[in-house]
């Protein structure tokens, strides 16, 4: 299956290209593969909704493509750089370009909202534009005023969007968005996926983003589904 770029100078986004990808966890009887043989081409710049029932394998592809899990077998070739094969640093400057919203937020709690948000960029010694950055992104998410409480004090909701400024704040090439409206009701949640397009959109971004929600999916360029680890034949490309 291949997935074309919507719409025309769609050159910063990563572009990527899986091959016979596979990856099992458990061992003897209790093994379970969570993604299987499954071939996917996905243009630079795309914007992709990823469904599929509970289990069916959308995290963990998600997490392969992040770069935080490895491949079993296949190939996953991010900007011409196969993940499954790519050296400690390779990976490391890959994980660098992408914007990961995890399915459970993985705030820190012991940190305020501000400084979760900077969390990714801390290694980079937090230039100042960045806190600029970071504020500026809590107010488009909804949270200004919110910067100094912490996530205990937040709803799910709003911590859900905390973790979505989180992902956008190093500027990636590849987002890679985990049900990251699955807190929201559906209105906030196309609002905020919008907010994530337009967020991409200045970099020409690349955008994989799991849901359940259909209103989300349809507002993607595409929508893709997955099945017992595999891409079903059905899933449909959708007009932009
Ligand atoms: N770290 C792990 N160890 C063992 N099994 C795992 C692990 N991660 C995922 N699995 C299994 O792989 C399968 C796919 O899980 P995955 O989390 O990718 O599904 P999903 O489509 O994201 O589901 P959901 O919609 O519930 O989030 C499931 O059977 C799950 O139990
Ligand atoms: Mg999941």
């Amino acid at each position: 299956m291949a997935v074309d770029a919507e719409g025309a100078g769609a050159t910063a986004g990563a572009a990527i290209r899986i091959s016979g990808l596979g990856r099992s966890f458990g061992a003897g009887d209790a093994r379970i593969a969570a993604v299987r043989d499954l071939s996917l081409e996905i243009a630079s710049g795309a914007v992709v909704a990823l469904c599929g029932p509970s289990g069916s394998g959308k995290s963990t592809l998600l997490h392969l493509l992040a770069g935080i899990e490895r491949p079993d077998c296949g190939q996953l070739v991010v900007d011409g750089v196969d993940l499954a094969r790519a050296g400690r640093r390779a990976l490391l400057d890959h994980r660098r370009r992408v914007g990961l919203v995890f399915q459970r937020f993985h705030l820190l709690p012991a940190l305020s909202v501000l400084d979760n948000v900077l969390v990714p960029v801390v290694p980079l010694r937090v230039p100042f534009d960045k806190v600029a950055r970071a504020r500026q992104l809590l107010d488009a998410v909804g949270l200004a005023g919110r910067e100094s409480a912490t996530p205990a004090q937040l709803s799910g909701g709003q911590q859900q969007r905390v973790a979505i400024a989180r992902a956008l704040i190093g500027d990636p090439t590849l987002i890679v968005a985990d049900e990251p409206t699955g807190s929201l009701d559906s209105a906030t949640g196309v609002e905020i996926l919008g907010l994530l397009r337009r967020v991409g959109r200045e970099r020409s971004a690349t955008m994989v983003v799991a849901t359940h929600d259909r209103d989300v999916a349809e507002s993607c360029d595409y929508v893709i589904s997955m099945r017992d680890g595999r891409l079903t034949s059905d899933g449909a490309a959708l007009p932009a």
